[in-house]
C-alpha cells in the first residue's frame, strides 16, 4: 500500500485501541525488517528518520526505501522524520514526499518553539504532511532519575502549544529517556493521566528501547498514541553483525550477515509490537 499520513494511522491506533510503534530505520534491511514484522503482526507503523540519519543517508533515499517497503504489506505505513532540528530540514523532507515530520524546538523558548512549529504545520498541512512537536525535554537515558524528571512536560502549557500551532499529535517528556538506560526509569504515570486527558491531540513517547515491558504495557493500555523506538533496533543490528563476524572473520559472507541483521531486527520489532497491539479490538 503506498504511504499514508500520520493522522491517518493515528485514527486507526484509536478505533483498535492500539499504540502504533515509530520505529527507527536507517538503511534499506532495517526498513525491510521493520515493515515485514509490521505485517506479520497485522500492525500498522510509522517508519521514521533520525534527523542525524536524514544527513547522513538522504531523505530522497530514506523516503524511496521505505516507499518499496511499504508496498510489501497492506498494512497502513507512515514515514516520518524523528527530532526535525529546523524548518529547513523539516521541509528538506516534505519536499520529498514524507508523510509526517517532527520538528523539535523544545530546547528552544516556547515562543520561538510556537512560531518556527506554526510554520513548519501551514507548510506541511498544505501538503497533507502530519506534524508532531515536543514539549518538556526528553533527555538521554545516561542521565540520573531526578535529571531526566526536571524536563517533565507542564500539561497547562502542552494544552495552549496545541492550540497556538494546531499540531497533529504531541511527544511529551514523563520519565523516558532516549538510549540505554544508565537506571530503570520512572515513568510518572500520574503525568501521563493528566496529559492525556487534558491536550487536545495524540500523545507520543520517546525513548522506548530497553523500557520496562510492563511499564510500556501500562502506557499503551492508558492511551498513547505513538511510540518511538530506535535503540532497540540498532543494538539488534549491531550485535547480529558482530556475532557473524567474529565466527566468520574475513570469510564472511556480506549477504549472510546482512540477513542475520535484518531478522535479528525483525525479531525485537515482532515482540515491541506484540506488546503495543495487546490489548486491540
Ligand atoms: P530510543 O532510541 O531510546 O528507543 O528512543 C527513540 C526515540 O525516541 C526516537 O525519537
Amino acid at each position: 500500500m503506498a504511504l499514508v499520513n500520520y493522522n491517518d494511522v493515528l485514527a486507526y491506533a484509536k478505533e483498535h485501541k492500539i499504540t502504533v510503534g515509530a520505529f527507527n530505520a536507517m538503511n534499506m534491511e532495517m526498513a525491510q525488517a521493520l515493515i515485514s514484522a509490521a505485517d506479520k503482526k497485522n500492525s500498522p507503523l510509522i517508519l521514521q528518520t533520525y534527523h542525524a540519519h536524514v544527513d547522513y543517508a538522504g531523505a530522497d533515499y530514506m523516503q524511496a526505501i521505505t516507499d518499496v517497503a511499504s508496498r510489501h504489506t497492506d498494512m497502513k505505513i507512515a514515514m516520518g522524520l524523528d527530532h526535525g532540528r529546523s524548518f529547513e530540514q523539516a521541509k528538506l523532507c516534505c519536499d520529498n514526499h514524507y508523510t509526517g515530520v517532527m520538528i523539535d524546538l523544545a530546547s528552544e523558548n516556547y515562543d520561538y518553539n510556537v512560531k518556527e512549529t506554526r510554520k513548519v504545520v501551514e507548510l506541511a498541512h498544505a501538503r497533507g504532511i502530519s506534524v508532531e512537536a515536543e514539549l518538556g525535554t526528553i533527555s538521554d537515558a545516561d542521565r540520573s532519575i531526578e535529571e531526566i524528571a526536571s524536563g517533565y512536560t507542564d500539561p497547562v502549557m502542552a494544552k495552549s502549544f496545541v492550540k497556538d500551532t494546531n499540531i497533529d499529535c504531541l511527544a511529551v517528556s514523563i520519565g523516558t529517556a532516549h538510549g540505554m538506560y544508565k537506571y530503570t526509569p520512572k515513568i510518572n504515570f500520574e503525568l501521563l493521566g493528566t496529559l492525556l486527558q487534558d491536550v487536545p491531540c495524540p500523545i507520543v513517547v520517546h525513548g522506548g528501547s530497553n523500557t520496562p515491558d510492563e511499564e510500556v504495557e501500562h502506557m499503551v493500555k492508558m492511551g498513547i498514541a505513538k511510540l518511538n523506538v530506535g535503540t532497540d533496533f540498532f543494538n539488534a543490528y549491531i550485535g547480529a553483525v558482530s556475532k557473524v563476524l567474529d565466527e566468520k572473520g574475513k570469510k564472511t559472507d556480506i549477504i549472510e550477515m546482512m540477513a542475520a541483521a535484518r531478522n535479528a531486527v525483525e525479531e525485537v520489532a515482532m515482540r515491541k509490537l506484540d506488546i503495543l497491539t495487546k490489548f486491540r479490538v
